[in-house]
């Protein structure tokens, strides 16, 4: 979708937004998938009130993009603009055990950088593509600990109240990938209490699940994690795994020979491709175990 209309495109440097016309979504995304739509940069908070007021006064329909590394995007031309957060400096300000991260902050980077402060408990997220505020957002989540159990405030902009908020932990429930974040929500901070821990023996733990993760997922390959959630009690992994399917393509949309949750992208795979093997995985878990897989991945027009 192209924002074409001039009342826009004036108002957006003074909002603090920045307009890339044409963008394509596989560049923005870790599966390396998706089509084509205008995208606004915001660089400060305080603008976002106002920039979605004039979009939604003139019906320019949009999203908000965190990393990209969770999230599957249609082809062609997209009918929404994608609204994305400018990363600040610095985007970590750690205060005692809290530290408080804007929603842009790499995640990998935002736990390195607070273990180099002696704050650890997010050891398992090592590895975890993509920004805190999408990590919050889905709950994000790996070897037995989630980012939910560290948050103590949430700053983030209401589309239903039309207004920036904080809210507090008590206000928000964190469940399996899955948070009362409203879907319009847009999350612009977090604030975050760690347990202190000298720097070494958090590196150990970095160390143990990055080892971890190099052997069991597939790093180097683009995708988008786990496509589907782990059924109560079960692995879809290991289901996937079990009907023989690792290596199963639609196109260039490929299961991994390494995890059968993960699917990658081997070259110039559509959403198209990877939603025909999505759809036949499902239904292939379905007759032989008689489980209904859910999407861990985000859809977007897909
Ligand atoms: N397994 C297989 N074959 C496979 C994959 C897994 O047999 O192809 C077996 C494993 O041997 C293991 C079991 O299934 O016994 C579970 O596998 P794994 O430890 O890899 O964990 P998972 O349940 O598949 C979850 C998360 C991952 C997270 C890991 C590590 C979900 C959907 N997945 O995977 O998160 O990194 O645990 O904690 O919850 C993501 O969210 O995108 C993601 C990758």
């Amino acid at each position: 979708m192209r924002i074409d209309n001039p009342k826009v495109i004036a108002a957006l440097p003074e909002l603090g937004v920045e307009l890339r016309t044409g963008t394509a979504m596989s560049g923005l995304t870790s599966l390396g998938i998706g089509g084509t739509t205008d995208l606004l940069r915001i660089k400060k908070h305080e603008g976002i009130p106002d920039l979605l007021n004039l979009l939604d006064e003139l019906g320019i329909p949009h999203k908000f993009l965190g990393g990209g590394s969770n999230l599957l995007v249609g082809d062609g031309e997209l009918p929404w603009v994608v609204l994305n957060l400018v990363r600040p400096e610095p985007d970590v300000v750690i205060e005692g055990t809290f530290a408080q991260v804007d929603a842009a902050a790499d995640l990998g980077r935002t736990v390195t950088f607070c273990a180099k402060n002696d704050l650890g408990g997010m050891e398992g997220l090592i590895g975890v593509p993509g920004t805190v505020g999408g990590a919050l957002r889905m709950n994000a989540g790996a070897y037995g600990m989630q980012i939910g159990s560290y948050v103590r405030e949430v700053k983030l902009y209401r589309a239903a109240a039309r207004k920036i908020e904080i809210l507090s932990r008590n206000q928000i429930s964190f469940e399996y990938r899955h948070t009362s974040f409203a879907a319009d929500d847009m999350m612009l901070a977090v604030k975050l209490e760690l347990p202190s821990k000298p720097f070494k023996e958090i590196l150990q733990g970095i160390r143990i699940c990055n080892e971890k993760r190099r052997s069991s997922q597939p790093l180097g390959q683009k995708s988008a994690g786990c496509i589907f959630k782990n059924p109560p009690g079960a692995s879809a992994g290991r289901m996937i795994d079990e009907l023989g399917l690792k290596g199963l393509n639609v196109g260039d949309a490929r299961i991994s020979d390494r995890h059968a949750n993960f699917f990658v992208n081997a070259g110039t795979a559509s959403a198209k491709d990877m939603l025909t093997l999505i759809g036949d995985v499902r239904e292939r878990v379905r007759q032989a175990f008689d489980v209904e897989l859910e999407h861990e991945v985000v859809l977007w027009n897909a």
